[in-house]
């Protein structure tokens, strides 16, 4: 497939995509994204992350300047042109290009990109590893529920955990409340019970994470949607991370330690067959 980018309508190929230096996004991180997996050249739950999408700009006080129905023909479009098959679309809207200052320009004229990234083609398929974390501080700000290219906290956490020989990095605010990861949210069973952060401005409202509260809704599994401490997430029996590009990953090892005995779980390992049948399922592959 052709890696390409939609930039305000102007398509060229991914690495001859520019943007200007007086961009918001790049001087300010004013402006917010979405990430959307592309399983045999159908975007997996597409509307969900274009709904985020909306939300996240109405947050920021800026609006999607395509309606619903454009964007996703936009998306669609720049699949089919590119010929992706295992990709993911990759959305960012700014607000625009003016001259460095901090206040919202006169008037705003917003910067909408897209481009599509191909991916190894057996993400979604085989056996799921169990990986490593670490656990750090959740220096974020307190609006974590906005998906802002304001990156810069996740980014040293996921450098930290990668320094650590881990994978991701699981968050915690003072009083140990285990947030998320600094690219996923975090599901820990607990007692036999299955726990997530609520929904709030302290994360991000994962659309994998509400897939997999559906997966449990329909299953005979026991689930709430509360927060844990730090203690609980290490004493817990699996512990399964969800994201986009990630899917669902068991961790079998939270700072050193094992989880459980740190191979994968049998909640986790339900859940991971469900996922994967959903998205065979939704993209008919
Ligand atoms: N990140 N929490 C954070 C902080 C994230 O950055 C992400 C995803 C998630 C999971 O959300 P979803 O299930 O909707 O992908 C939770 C994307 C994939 C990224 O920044 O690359």
């Amino acid at each position: 497939m052709q890696n390409l980018a939609w930039i305000n309508g102007h398509v060229c190929k991914l690495s001859e995509a520019v943007v200007s230096l007086e961009d918001r996004g790049y001087l300010f991180g004013d402006g917010v994204y979405e990430v959307i997996r592309v399983y045999n050249g159908i975007p997996f739950y597409l509307d969900s992350h274009l709904e985020r999408l909306q939300r996240s700009a109405a947050a920021i006080r800026l609006a999607v300047p395509h309606s619903f129905e454009e964007m996703k023909k936009i998306a669609l479009g720049l699949i089919a042109e590119g010929g992706g098959r295992e990709c993911y679309i990759y959305i960012q809207l700014t607000r625009g290009i003016n001259r460095r200052e901090h206040i919202f320009p006169g008037e705003v004229n917003p910067s909408l990109a897209l481009y599509v990234q191909e991916l190894p083609a057996n993400t979604g398929k085989g056996e799921v590893k169990p990986i490593s974390c670490i656990t750090l501080p959740d220096e974020r700000w307190l609006n974590c529920y906005i998906k802002s290219v304001n990156l810069l906290p996740n980014v040293l956490a996921k450098q930290s955990a990668a320094e650590a020989g881990a994978s991701e990095a699981i968050l915690y605010r003072p009083g140990g409340v285990v947030t998320e990861g600094a690219v996923s949210n975090v599901f820990a069973v607990i007692e036999g019970e299955v726990r997530t952060h609520p929904e709030s401005k302290l994360i991000l409202s994962g659309i994998t994470r509400r897939i997999v509260l559906d997966i449990i809704a329909g299953q005979d599994i026991a689930c709430k949607e509360e927060a844990f401490t730090l203690n609980e997430l290490k004493g817990a029996s699996e512990v399964l991370l969800t994201s986009t590009v990630m899917e669902l990953r068991p961790v079998g090892i939270i700072d050193g330690e094992a989880v459980g005995d740190g191979s994968v779980g049998p909640v986790s390992r339900s859940l991971i067959s469900h996922y994967k049948n959903a998205i065979f399922k939704h993209c008919d592959c």
